[in-house]
């Protein structure tokens, strides 16, 4: 679909009974073939909206790919989304879940979307509160789900920026490069985010997996204070309801990591990035995902929920 018009003459006529989008495909399981059209995200555009002598309010169509985005906004040096580097899929799908990498999440920046209501065939727009992000979250994966089309997106964007390098390896990385943290430009944040994704994600062109396939549980205090009793050297990160604990951890204590089951597994340097070696079907994916909740909830007592978007 490259224009709205396409979509909104099915509609009326009703010809479109059983259908949903696609963006870029990368956090979507398919467990079961998909009964329905799927239609499959083209609407381009990046223009800029406003602007002042702080900030830029750039807006994107929703079927641009996100990396070419922060790549753009790099180039310009306006800052914002260089965090969020290299990860895969739409800018559309990038409000959906709330993509966030690096100690940034969309909604940092984020300003309001352009919706188009699959009922009404109008346009609405959504600010940042009437979006209820969370953590890989937002209303149009709850409340909303299956209602809207998220036709762009606008983002505030800084022409001074402040780099946001205290997450993980990023210090490092722009160490190693001789480069010092403080000092360092977008681009060059960016690269180190390029750099630690790429030696640790595998590329789903080479590889097929959909990032982390789980979100990290957040539990509750109690819960967690008993883990560290028997594993002292257990990870968390408070939270306003509890713990975040990783589950790449967890997966990796039940012996996943880096085990192959027929054409699946659990990627070798990131436990919680599940991976297709081929020829697996959704369904087998789907199985091994189901193993590693049951025996994560076996050891743990910790439910693992899904991040990717589960079809069938
Ligand atoms: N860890 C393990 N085993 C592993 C990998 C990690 O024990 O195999 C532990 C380490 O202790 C590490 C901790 O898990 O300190 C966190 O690991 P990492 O920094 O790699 O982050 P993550 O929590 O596993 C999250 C996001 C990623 C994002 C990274 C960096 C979720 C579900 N995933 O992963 O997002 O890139 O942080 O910010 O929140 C995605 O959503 O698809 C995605 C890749």
């Amino acid at each position: 679909m490259n224009s709205l018009s396409q979509l909104k003459q099915a509609l009326l006529e009703n010809r479109l009974e059983h259908f949903m989008f696609l963006g870029g495909g990368s956090n979507v399981l398919f467990a079961k073939d998909y009964n329905g059209l799927i239609i499959k995200n083209n609407i381009k555009g990046i223009q800029v909206e406003h602007e002042d002598i702080e900030s830029v309010y750039l807006k994107a169509y929703s079927g641009e790919v996100w990396h070419d985005l922060v790549v753009y906004c790099v180039n310009k040096g306006w800052g914002g989304i260089e965090n969020l580097s290299l990860i895969p899929g739409t800018v559309g799908a990038a409000p959906m879940q709330n993509i966030g990498a690096y100690g940034v999440e969309l909604e940092n920046c984020f300003v309001e979307l352009e919706a188009f209501n699959l009922r009404t065939l109008e346009f609405e727009k959504f600010n940042k509160q009437a979006c209820a992000f969370g953590y890989r979250e937002s209303v149009f994966k709850r409340q909303l789900k299956g209602q809207y089309f998220i036709y762009s997106v606008t983002l505030k964007l800084n022409k001074h920026p402040k780099t946001n390098i205290e997450y993980g390896d990023i210090k490092q990385i722009l160490l190693d490069a001789g480069i010092q943290p403080e000092n360092a430009s977008i681009k060059e944040v960016s690269n180190a985010v390029i750099a630690i994704r790429s030696s640790k994600l595998p590329n789903p062109k080479e590889l097929g997996n959909s990032g982390s396939f789980f979100k990290n549980p957040v539990i509750s205090v109690d819960h967690f204070e008993q883990l560290k009793i028997r594993y002292p050297e257990i990870k968390g990160f408070p939270q306003s309801q509890g713990v975040k604990v990783p589950a790449a951890w967890l997966i990796e204590q039940c012996g996943w990591k880096g085990k192959r089951v027929g054409e699946t597994g659990s990627h070798a340097k990131q436990a919680l990035v599940l991976v297709n070696y081929g020829h697996a079907k959704g369904e087998e994916i789907y199985q091994l995902a189901m193993d590693i909740i049951k025996s994560v909830k076996e050891k743990f007592s910790i439910t693992l929920e899904p991040e990717v978007n589960l079809i069938g």
